[in-house]
Parts: structure tokens; sequence; C-alpha cells
């Protein structure tokens, strides 16, 4: 039966409502609040990813991606709706599936949202080592009298040493978020909008460019649809920046902060997707269609693996967009726009670091949340005396994703974090039928629409999607997991506070 604990979804919602939190957030701040979540690194860095894998036909990918997204989001929206407390998929599992299943979600969230911080940091980082090289500080000194040497622009297994940048803006969020800084409403409204303004501006340089250059689109698909082995073609693009929509379940963790939370949450996760998605879908074609997006091939005819050794050894000196680590800006460039292309840069620096904080933030809570429970450790749930954080749980976090950051190419790391979220998605919708089957009657303020279609659908093209990751990805899910599943058996299983003996908590 220990496979089966599960705690009931109304001592779920009993728990949060003892320590219910001011509900003040609409479908309007919610919106903006996944917004602010979403949109950062895929769409600012892994374009260049996409184009490796993919071609131009990484197009295609972008539409892939965001119909995984979409349906994997009426899935959450019924869940979320349901229990509208924090920490997301992990604790709807822990309703629904049992801790077994939820332990394995939480843990791999810990994937989604740790490396997920680390991808950000880098491609962070892509972008200030691009201004760096770039601006005259207004005519104050020579281009590329500020850059950074080579080997510390990147990271060890990415062509560099030590990508001393990331490092550096992961340890700054790390003591933010000791000291307290959380999301802010008004911040992140702000860091939207210039989100949004750089996006817009990026896609009217750019769109009439690519609308006069139809050659750039020839050949289509020079990388085919995929490979057995994932990490190439239009497939293994669409995983890669699948990426870049993910976040909008963020606005789940704000649940318990949500006004009419049963209306809300699901318009804010429709909204904030879609919103998301027209934006790049417009940006990819731009993108594309001005500069080109042909990948570097190897030998043999296939494209080069990015963030491999040899790609970074043949991207040396070339201008080629998918060897950029700051695309967007560099497409801009390109089409002779450099002051726009730097000012894109700054819109990337400043509003990058808000992901890097909230996926540190969800990282954090979940782990918090499942030592609250007696899963781990509760030594990691201390919080600090003058602060009120989570600070060891924050610390250690911050180390680790500073350090991948640090050595780790960005591609690499995202289809890691990739392979986390893919897992805790396709657990929410099955979760959703099981939920169905098992409680009918339970009140479901949003119903996914065509359930047994749009649910088994999503766990289909969660399997698509993780199939296509790289190699290394997998392997680090595999590995990951059965980490997991050790601590799980040695220590977590008899530690629950729903093991008999420790109902007590
Ligand atoms: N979707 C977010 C990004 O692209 C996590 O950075």
């Amino acid at each position: 039966m220990l496979f089966w604990r599960v705690k009931p979804l109304d001592k779920i919602l009993e728990t949060a409502e003892k320590k219910a939190l001011t509900r003040q957030l609409g479908a309007f701040q919610l919106t903006m609040l996944g917004i602010g979540a979403v949109i950062g690194t895929g769409i600012f860095v892994l374009t260049a990813e996409a184009g490796q894998k993919a071609g131009p036909g990484m197009m295609i990918a972008f539409v892939i991606a965001a119909v995984v997204c979409g349906l994997a989001a009426l899935a959450y929206s019924e869940l979320a709706s349901m229990v509208p407390v924090s920490g997301s998929a992990y604790t709807y599992t822990y309703g629904v599936l049992g801790e077994l299943i939820a332990w394995i979600v939480g843990w791999a969230l810990g994937l989604e949202y740790g490396i997920g911080a680390a991808v950000v940091t880098v491609g962070w980082s892509g972008y200030m080592n691009g201004l760096l090289a770039n601006t005259t500080l207004f005519g104050l000194v020579q281009p590329g009298a500020l850059a950074l040497p080579p080997a510390l622009q990147t990271g060890l297994f990415a062509g560099g040493s030590f990508n001393i940048l990331a490092f550096g803006i992961a340890l700054l969020v790390t003591w933010l978020l000791v000291i307290g800084t959380s999301k802010s409403a008004k911040v992140n409204s702000v860091l939207v909008a210039i989100k949004i303004i750089a996006l817009t501006l990026f896609i009217v340089m750019a769109l009439p460019v690519a609308t006069s250059h139809t050659a750039n689109f020839t050949p289509f698909l020079p990388g085919g649809w995929g490979s057995p082995l994932g990490g190439i073609g239009v497939l293994g693009a669409a995983a890669s920046i699948f990426f870049a929509y993910v976040g909008f379940d963020a606005i789940s963790t704000a649940a318990e902060e949500t006004k009419n939370p049963n209306r809300n949450i699901p318009i804010g996760l429709i909204a904030s997707l879609a919103v998301c998605t027209i934006f790049y879908l417009l940006v990819g074609y731009a993108a594309v269609g001005a500069v080109g997006a042909q990948p570097i091939m190897g030998p043999d005819g296939v494209p080069l693996e990015p963030g491999s050794q040899a790609f970074a050894a043949a991207c040396k000196g070339s201008e080629a967009l998918v060897c950029s680590h700051e695309p967007l800006a560099h497409v801009l460039r390109l089409i002779g726009w450099p002051n726009l292309g730097n000012w894109i840069g700054v819109a990337a620096i400043l509003a990058l670091p808000s992901v890097i904080l909230m996926m540190m933030f969800g990282q954090t809570r979940i782990f918090f949340t499942m030592s609250r429970d007696g899963l781990l450790p509760e030594r990691l749930s201390r919080v600090h005396p003058r602060f009120h954080t989570p600070h060891v749980i924050t610390l250690a976090t911050g180390l680790v994703v500073a350090f991948c950051g640090a050595l780790f190419p960005v591609g690499k790391l995202a289809d890691t974090s990739n392979s986390g979220t893919l897992l805790a998605f396709a657990m929410v919708s099955i979760g959703v039928l099981v939920l169905r089957k098992q409680q009918p009657d339970r009140p479901r303020p949003f119903r996914t629409p065509f359930a047994w279609i749009v649910c088994p659908l999503a766990v289909a093209g969660c399997l698509l999607l993780f199939v296509n990751l790289s190699m290394v990805a997998k392997g680090v899910f595999a590995g990951w997991a059965v980490l997991g599943l050790i601590i799980y058996t040695l220590y977590s299983r008899k530690r629950s506070h729903l093991a008999p003996g420790n109902e007590q908590h």
C-alpha cells in the first residue's frame, strides 16, 4: 500500500486554508506573471540552437512545442483550479497518484527549475558578453575593449573554460533570494513590458527584411525531421525549444494569492501561453528570413551537435546565426542596426535575471514543501532567523546552479531541464484522468475540454519530445531518477509524515 499513499485533496486544501495568503492577484496580473516567467533564454538564445538542429524548419519546431505545451496547459488548468494551492505538479500528484509518483515528480521538478535557472544564467551571460564586446560606451572606448577573454565567456564543456558571468549572476540571484527578494508584481510588469518591447522591436526591424529574402528559407529541412537517438532535426529542435514555453506553470504556484482562482488561473495559463506563442512564431520567422539559419554541417553532411567541441571550433569567427550566443541582437547587427542590437542586449540583460529568480524560487519552494512533508531532511527547510527565507536550500540550489551555468553549454542544460518538465506535464495529464475516474463528482471549476482526447495527446506529445532530447539529457535524467529512487527507498519512505507512526505532523 505504501506506493499508493495518497495525501487526500481535502487535507491539502485544509492546510492551505489555515495558512492563507492574501488573495489579490487577478487574471491580468496572472497573465503578466506567466509571460514574465515564460519569455527568457528560450526565445532570446535557444533560437540559435534550434536553427543548428533544424535550419529554417525550426519554425515548425516552435509550433510543435507550443501544441504540446498548450495541451499540457489545459490539463494543468483543471488540477490548478481544483486544488488552488502552491506547490504545483508535486502537490497535485501527491493528492491523486500517491506519494511515490509525487516524489518522482517533485524530484523531476528539481531538474526543471534548478537546471532551468542555470540555462537562463548562460543565456544572460551570452547577451552580457555580446554587449561588452560591441559597446563603445557612447564613444568612450574602442569596440571590443571591454570584452572578456574568450576562455571566460563560455564553460569548460562549451568550448571555453569557465563562464564567469553565468557564475556571477547565479550567485547574485541566490543572494537576493536569501535576503528575501521575491516576485514583486510591479517589478514584474515593468520587466514584462521591457521584454515585449524588445521582441516587438526585433519583429518590426527584421520582418520586412525577412519577407524580401525568401531564399533564406531553402533548404527548409537541412537536418531532416529527427533521428531515433534524438537531438537533431525538427523534432530535436522542438524538444529543445520547448524550454522557451516553460514557466507558465509558475502561475499555479501563485494559486493561493489569486482572487477567484477557479476562473483566473485557467485564463492566466492559457492567455500567457497564447501571447508568447504568437511572439515566438513571428520572431522565429523574422530571424530565419532576415539572415538565414542554415546549420553548420559536419564532414558526414549531418549538422554538428550544438554545444559540442567540434561545433564550437567550427563556429570560431563565424557570423552564422546558429553560432551566436545572442542571436536576436546578432541578427539586428547583421541587418545594419548595431545600436538596436545593443539595446536588445540591454533588454535581455535587464529582464532575464527575473526568470532566473523565478526558477530558483520555484526550485527552493518545491524542495521546501517536500521537506515539510518529511520526504527531504527538515534541515533543508530551516528558515533564516533574520530574513525568514529557507536559506539552506536556497544556498545549496544557488551553488549547483552557478557551477552548472559556469561549465555547461546552454542547449544541453535546456534539454536536461526539459526532461524534468516533460515528466511533470505527463504526470499532471494522467492525474486529470485518474481523478475524473476516482472522484467524478468533485467540483471542477475548469474542465479540460475533451479530456479523454486532450490528456492522452498531451502525454503522447511529452513522450515524443522526451525521446527527441539529446542523449546527454536523457542520460542525466536517468541518473537523476535512479538517485531519486534510492533516496526515496532508503530515506523518504520511512520519514514521510504520512508513514505509519508519523501522522502527528
Ligand atoms: N521559458 C523560460 C525561458 O525561456 C524559462 O527562459
